[in-house]
């Protein structure tokens, strides 16, 4: 597989979770809101829920769903049966990436435990998607990373510090393209020294312009958006942002 969008120099804005400020997190309506918006690469969020891979956040289905309980402690029926707002099901990973608009990336979280190995067996039928794989769980992208030497991947930092010099030491283990950082972990400086190494920068979550075209001129590569009907690039493109 090739990489195309997450390899390159063009400044990339993502639907976080589709377009989670526009619709229900990680549903099919909020993909499709995220391209209406124009978007050239979408983000989601994955768990293991043996056979299938399921698109939602957290670990339980209380915040998004209208039930309550574990992942692990439901079975796959139950799980498909919720709403996930607005009358939507939590989708498949198989569900989305066979709605994926040709012209769209796709990242990847691997949130959950043991996503790693299905992720890339589900991948493997699929070589023509362009994909970001990410995590904070380094241990799961490094197993990702042995099953396919290949795809982007891009370690994922979050708010509590982490040493410059030890993201890019990731970066290094796992042949990455990209570090993806926490807005607080994105000063110009850590930007600077993250770029200087090769890397590309990714920032979530970027709802309001003005920060948005603040860390484009810091030298962020791209960045996560739940509105990108208002983050968007042809906006970014304008009023002289470098
Ligand atoms: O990948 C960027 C972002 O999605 C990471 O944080 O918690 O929104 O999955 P979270
Ligand atoms: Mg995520």
């Amino acid at each position: 597989m090739s990489a195309r969008q997450w390899c390159t120099d063009d400044f990339l804005v993502i639907g976080h979770r589709g377009a989670a400020g526009l619709e229900p997190e990680n549903t099919l309506e909020s993909f499709s809101a995220a391209y209406s918006a124009g978007v050239r690469a979408i983000e989601l969020d994955v768990h293991w829920k043996m056979p299938e891979l399921l698109v939602i956040h957290d670990a339980t289905v209380d915040r998004t769903t209208n039930g309550t309980g574990s992942i692990d402690g439901l079975c796959l029926a139950q799980l498909r049966e919720l709403d996930a707002g607005k009358g939507q099901r939590i989708p498949t990973l198989r569900e989305v990436v066979g709605s994926l608009p040709a012209n769209v990336a796709l990242n990847i979280e691997l949130k959950g435990p043991d996503t790693a190995v299905p992720v890339h067996e589900l991948l493997v039928g699929h070589r023509n998607i362009d994909v970001l794989i990410s995590s904070f769980n380094l241990a799961e992208l490094e197993r990702f990373r042995s099953l396919d030497p290949l795809m982007p991947v891009a370690p994922l930092f979050g708010r509590s510090y982490v040493a410059r010099e030890a993201m890019v030491e990731a970066a290094i283990k796992l042949q990455a393209c990209s570090i993806n950082l926490s807005m607080e972990l994105a000063t110009p400086e850590t930007i600077r020294f993250i770029r200087s190494h090769g890397y590309k920068v990714l920032v979530y979550t970027v709802n309001e312009l003005a920060k948005a075209r603040q860390l484009k001129s810091d030298g962020a590569s791209g960045l996560f958006t739940d509105r990108p009907d208002i983050v968007s690039e042809p906006v970014l493109s304008h009023a002289g942002v470098a």
